[in-house]
């Protein structure tokens, strides 16, 4: 049986092979990315030309160190394929992300993406999102109002998010409320509603944005799931 680091290993080299030669690509932030970009690394070196958009300050860091040729959101028409991790994914194939802290340059650059690949271990599917709290990014002014507005319209409490006893600030320069809804009924309709609410910048809803999975299971299969209805199945 894997660890639960092997498996991530594993996605994310498999992964890599999805960026070819001249792609653009979005390299996505957390523990599994952390592997593609260790897999791209070696393939730069090895000869393997391509730029990378990075979602958060610390990929760009990770992915400099390993020689990738960077770009700026800005500086790009289109990118070709952008490979992230998430925090759940439901039989939709929608997903929370954010777990991070990155969920903002997440979406932005998963948008920007004709292709948006998950990467994954089989713990990441779930019958319903919510379990893992919703991060919900919210500027610095006023914050308490969104918690406030959750609360009553949801019936759910959310914490400001701590880094070192201190609220964490995004690569952006906000905070983000994590929300307990436990079991979210509409995800699509979630999304809009909070994202329409003054003082949020964004929350770690993608609805609709996958296009493919990279699910890793700990027998070491790797499974490569089309965008709708990733099974919680083995
Ligand atoms: C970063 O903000 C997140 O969206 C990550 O992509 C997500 O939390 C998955 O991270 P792991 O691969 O570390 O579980």
């Amino acid at each position: 049986m894997l660890t639960a680091q092997d498996i991530k290993k594993k996605v994310g080299e498999q992964a890599a092979q999805f960026i070819r030669q001249g792609m653009t690509a979005g390299i996505g932030t957390g523990s599994t990315a952390y592997w593609l970009i260790m897999a791209l690394g070696e393939k730069v070196k090895a000869g393997l030309d391509i730029r990378c958009v990075p979602t958060s300050t610390h990929t760009a860091r990770l992915a400099r160190e390993q020689g990738i040729p960077l770009a700026e959101l800005n500086d790009v028409d289109s990118i070709d394929i952008t490979i992230d991790g998430a925090d759940e994914i439901d039989p939709q194939g929608n997903l929370i992300k954010g777990g991070g802290g990155a969920l903002l340059q997440e979406k932005m650059v998963a948008a920007a993406s004709r292709e948006l690949v998950i990467i994954a271990d089989h713990t990441k599917l779930v019958d319903h999102l919510g379990a893992f709290p919703l991060p919900v990014e919210v500027i610095t002014f006023g914050w308490k109002q969104v918690q406030r507005f959750i609360e009553q319209r949801y019936g759910v409490s959310s914490q400001l998010r701590l880094k070192d006893g201190q609220p964490l600030l995004t690569d952006h320069g906000h905070y983000i409320l994590d929300a307990h809804f436990n079991q979210i009924i509409d995800p699509a309709a979630l999304n809009t509603a909070l994202n329409t609410l003054p003082g949020v910048v964004d929350n770690g809803l993608f609805i609709g944005m996958a296009t493919q999975f990279v699910i890793g299971y700990p027998d070491g299969t790797v499974k490569t799931l089309p965008a709708s209805r990733p099974s919680t199945a083995e």
